[in-house]
């Protein structure tokens, strides 16, 4: 049976100029990169320009870098690492766990959080960054692209804010990044996260960007690895491969590849909006990163549709990946206003540079023949079809 992958947004298959950079460090180059003989300075060296290739997607320098084992780790660091029980943050509704769970941790500790809400395009309203500023406020942690729908957020503005009141701004740009350019200093942030598995390196490495002359305290105690603000001996083979990543996501967001994958995207997008009844894209009229499309299918439970096509060969996501199973609708699409059911219908469609036009007409004919199906056994469609014949 074929196979068509449209979850990237959940992870992504490693490059294999990304498999072969690091492949080396495997095998022959095992060095560790505190050692002062050749092997290690030649882990050393890979380290090194693993960081430049980072600093440059970020457009920031490569001092201001520390490599984390992934998105998770780089959301603690920034948030753990720069408030203090006490403190006040501020994050949105809409954010992944990592940012979310961890400042409920901070509340138990005894911080105060705010977080804020979002339009009916899943999109935060600055003003309301800017009216929840207390005197005790640290932080302003808001995402740049929502891992469920895609949408970006108008982070300049909310950096403008940050800036003038004078408190620390974390970005989660672990959905940004290679899909959009990121430029920490156009942004305004302090603090910015990115991972290795949605970006074609493999899983368990990512950077936490931190702007020179932020005060972090590490959360990690050992050696002084990563200048002392994230100890553990570095996971070379991971690094490396994250530089190589990031080295290609620069090229891509500036060779035409990422329009590639947008032009698909809308294809895909376009060709459901314009055959299929009853159905919309959650977040449509946003800004988005062009991979994205999160689409609802009235009458449907999202989740039997991706079972279903997961049984014909097409694999794509209800909700985030960390959370279903569960059978709470998404805590994005309910902030956006959603009623429970539509958010229930919704899944996520991510494509990734390996998709080509092909997996796209593969995945059109099944959605179309799937959605079909699973209406005809719905008797909540069947009754709406009923009621406007
Ligand atoms: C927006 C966002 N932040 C953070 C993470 C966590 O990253 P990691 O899987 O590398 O821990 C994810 C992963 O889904 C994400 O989508």
């Amino acid at each position: 049976m074929q196979r068509v992958y449209l979850d990237n947004n959940a992870t992504t298959p490693v490059l294999p100029e990304v498999f072969e950079a690091m492949r080396p460090y495997l095998l022959e180059q095992y060095g560790n990169a505190s050692s002062i003989h050749h092997h290690g300075q030649e882990a050393r060296a890979a380290v090194e320009r693993a960081r430049d290739s980072v600093a440059r997607l970020l457009g920031c320098s490569q001092s201001e870098i520390v490599f984390t084992s992934g998105g998770t780790e780089a959301d603690n660091l920034a948030i753990f690492g720069s408030v203090s029980p006490g403190d006040h943050v501020i994050t949105s509704v809409i954010e992944h766990h990592a940012v979310l769970h961890a400042c409920d941790r901070l509340e138990e500790l005894g911080g105060s959080v705010t977080r804020v809400p979002v339009d009916d395009l899943g999109r935060v309203n600055p003003d309301d960054v800017r009216r929840a500023l207390r005197p005790a406020t640290k932080l302003i942690s808001i995402m740049m692209a929502n891992n469920e729908t895609g949408v970006l957020q108008p982070l300049e503005e909310i950096g403008r804010i940050a800036a003038e009141a004078d408190v620390f701004f974390h970005v989660d740009g672990v959905q940004a990044a290679a899909k959009v350019n990121i430029d920490v200093n156009a942004l305004g942030c302090d603090l910015l996260s990115i991972s290795g598995h949605k970006v074609h390196a493999p899983k368990g490495v990512g950077a936490l960007y931190v702007r020179k002359g932020t005060a972090l305290r590490p959360q990690l105690y050992g050696g002084s690895h990563e200048r002392s603000r994230r100890a553990g001996t570095e996971n070379i083979p991971g690094i490396v491969a994250l530089g190589k990543a990031a080295e290609i996501a620069f090229g891509g967001l500036r060779n035409g590849s990422v329009q590639k994958v947008a032009a698909l995207r809308d294809r895909l997008e376009q060709t459901i909006l314009n055959h299929t009844d009853a159905v919309g894209v959650n977040g449509a009229g946003a800004p988005r990163v062009p991979n994205t499309s999160n689409i609802y299918f009235d009458a449907i439970e999202g989740e039997a549709l991706v079972v279903a096509l997961d049984l014909k060969g097409l694999s794509v996501s209800g909700g985030a990946a960390c959370s279903s199973g569960a059978t709470e609708p998404s805590h994005v699409l309910t902030a956006m206003g959603l009623p429970p059911a539509r958010a229930r219908a919704s899944v996520r469609l991510s494509l990734g540079k390996q998709n080509n036009a092909a997996d796209i007409d593969y995945a059109l004919a099944l959605i179309s023949e799937t959605v079909a199906r699973l209406r005809e056994l719905s008797p909540v469609y069947n009754r709406k079809q009923a009621v406007s014949s």
